[in-house]
C-alpha cells in the first residue's frame, strides 16, 4: 500500500496494519512463495519458513517498526539520527527497492497479461502447457504488459490516490483472501492432488542432508525478507508514521500472521494443482510456477474464464500496491536526496524502471542465452536482492540494534505502546542467533553462486 506523502500518521492501529499488510501481500506471497516451496523440499521448507518468520522475521520487523516509530523517519534519515556512523545502512537499504522494482513491474506485466486473457473468455487457451513459455519468449508482448502495469504504477503513485488505493484495498484483500481459499480447496480435492498436499505440507526428513537443509534455509530467508518487506527500509517508513499509542508488538504479530497465512494459502493451491495436473516433478518449479498451474485448476472449473478474471484481478491489485510502495520509496528517496520536485522524480524513476525492466523482459526471448553467474537477468536481480543485499542490510541492522544503540532502545519504544511479548527472544535473535546465521547464509549463498560450493 501507498505511503502517505507528509509524514502524517495513520488513522489508527488497524490503519497501519492494513498499509503494512498491503506492502507485504503481493507477489512474494502468490507467485514467489509457492515456487520455492516447491523447489526447496515441500514441507521442509514449509516449516523451516514458518519458524523463521516467529523468531527471524518478528525480530527484524520489530525492531525496524521500532526504528522508524522512535526517529519519525524513514531509513535513511532513522540510521542516521540514532547513529551518524551507520548513515550509510541507510543507504544501502534504498538500494534493494531500486533493484527489486523494475522486475517486480516484468512479473507485474505478467499478472496483467493472464488478466487480459481471462477476460477475453480464453481460459482453454491459458490451459495450455505451452501458454506462458510461448508469452513469455516473445520478444514485444511481454514488454507490452510490463509496460502497462509500469503505467499503472506510475499514475498512481504521480497522482498521488492514496486514499482511493487504501480504501479498495481494504476490500479487495479479504475478497482476495476468501478467493483464495476457494480455490486452494478445489485445488486440493482434485484427483491426484493429494500428493501435492503431502509434499508440500508434511515435511520429509528421510530427504534431509546437511547441505540441501542450508540451500533451504538461504531460499526461506531470502524470501522471508521479501515477503515481509524487509531489510529495503518499508517498515522503518512505516512505523515513522505509527502513533506512539498504538501497539506495536500486536502489530508485528498481525502482519507476520497476515503475510504467512496468504503465502501458506498460496502454496495450497498451487503445488496440489501440479501434482494433480501436470505430473510431479516439484523441484524443477522456477517462476512461472504459477502461472502454468493455476491456469489448470481454472480450466477444469466451471465458469473458469470467470474464475480466472476475477483471480488475476485480486493478484493485480496486490501485486499494485506492493508496487506502488517500492516506487513510492524510490521516489522519495530521490527527492529528498536531489530536492527534485515530485512529477520530475517520478517520470525519471518510470523511465530507469522501464529501462532495467526491459532487461528483465528481453532475459526470457532474445538475451535467453545470456547468463550472469549462471543466472537468467530476472533472477539475478532476484538473487543479488534477496540473497546478498538484503542480508547484508539485515546484518548491519542486528549489529547496529545490538550493539551500537542496543536493543533497549527498540524494547522502550515498543513498551511505550504494551508489554513486549518474545522480549527476551528478540534480544537473543538480534544479538546472537541471526547476525551468526545471516553470515553463514551470505557466504554460503555467493559461494554457491560463483561455483565454489555445491549446494
Ligand atoms: N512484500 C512484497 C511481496 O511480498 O510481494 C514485495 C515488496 C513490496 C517488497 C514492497 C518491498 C516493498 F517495498
Amino acid at each position: 500500500m501507498a505511503v502517505a506523502k507528509q509524514r502524517s500518521s495513520f488513522s489508527g492501529r488497524i490503519g497501519f496494519v492494513l498499509a503494512a499488510a498491503g506492502s507485504a501481500v503481493g507477489l512474494g506471497n502468490l507467485w514467489r512463495f509457492p515456487y520455492l516451496a516447491a523447489k526447496y523440499g515441500g514441507g521442509i521448507f514449509l516449516l523451516v519458513y514458518i519458524i523463521l518468520a516467529l523468531t527471524f522475521g518478528f525480530a527484524l520487523m520489530t525492531a525496524e517498526i521500532a526504528i522508524g516509530r522512535k526517529t519519525g523517519l524513514s531509513a535513511i534519515g532513522a540510521y542516521k539520527k540514532l547513529n551518524k556512523k551507520f548513515g550509510f545502512v541507510g543507504w544501502l537499504t534504498s538500494v534493494v527497492p531500486m533493484i527489486i522494482l523494475p522486475y517486480y513491474c516484468a512479473i507485474g506485466g505478467w499478472v496483467t497479461k493472464y488478466l487480459a486473457t481471462y477476460i477475453s473468455g480464453q481460459a482453454t487457451a491459458a490451459a495450455e502447457d505451452s501458454y506462458f513459455t510461448g508469452f513469455i519468449s516473445q520478444t514485444w508482448s511481454p514488454i507490452f504488459w510490463f509496460c502497462i502495469y509500469v503505467a499503472l504504477t506510475a499514475v498512481i503513485v504521480l497522482f498521488g490516490v492514496q486514499k482511493g488505493v487504501e480504501k479498495a484495498s481494504k476490500l479487495m484483500m479479504p475478497i482476495l483472501a476468501v478467493l483464495s481459499v476457494v480455490v486452494a480447496v478445489y485445488s486440493v480435492t482434485r484427483p491426484g492432488a493429494l500428493e501435492g498436499v503431502k509434499y508440500y505440507l508434511l515435511p520429509d526428513f528421510s530427504s534431509v542432508t546437511p547441505s540441501s537443509l542450508l540451500l533451504t534455509i538461504v531460499a526461506a530467508v531470502g524470501q522471508l525478507f521479501y515477503s515481509m518487506s524487509l531489510a529495503m527500509g518499508i517498515m522503518i517508513t512505516y512505523g515513522s508514521y505509527m502513533k506512539k499509542e498504538d501497539d506495536l508488538n500486536k502489530s508485528v504479530a498481525q502482519i507476520e500472521i497476515c503475510d504467512t497465512g496468504f503465502a501458506i494459502i498460496a502454496g495450497l493451491m498451487v503445488i496440489p494443482a501440479v501434482f494433480a495436473f501436470s505430473g510431479a516433478a516439484p523441484q524443477e518449479a522456477g517462476p512461472g510456477l504459477m502461472f502454468q498451474a493455476l491456469p489448470k485448476v481454472f480450466a477444469s472449473m466451471g465458469f473458469g474464464s470467470l474464475f480466472g478474471a476475477a483471480f488475476f484481478l485480486l493478484v493485480l491489485f496486490a501485486a499494485l500496491t506492493s508496487s506502488i510502495s517500492l516506487m513510492e520509496t524510490v521516489v522519495s528517496i530521490f527527492q529528498d536526496k536531489f530536492g527534485w520536485n515530485r512529477k520530475l522524480t517520478c517520470l525519471l524513476v518510470t523511465a530507469g524502471c522501464l529501462g532495467v525492466g526491459l532487461l528483465s523482459c528481453f532475459g526470457y526471448s532474445i538475451w535467453s542465452d545470456f547468463k550472469i553467474l549462471g543466472l537468467q537477468i530476472l533472477d539475478f536481480f532476484d538473487f543479488i536482492s534477496n540473497n546478498v543485499l538484503m542480508p547484508i542490510v539485515a546484518l548491519l541492522t542486528c549489529i547496529f540494534v545490538g550493539y551500537v544503540v542496543g536493543t533497549k532502545v527498540v524494547a522502550d519504544e515498543v513498551k511505550l505502546s504494551s508489554k513486549f511479548r518474545r522480549e527476551k527472544l528478540f534480544k537473543v535473535m538480534i544479538k546472537y542467533i541471526a547476525p551468526v546465521f545471516l553470515v553463514i547464509i551470505l557466504v554460503s549463498s555467493v559461494l554457491d553462486v560463483f561455483g565454489v560450493i555445491t549446494l
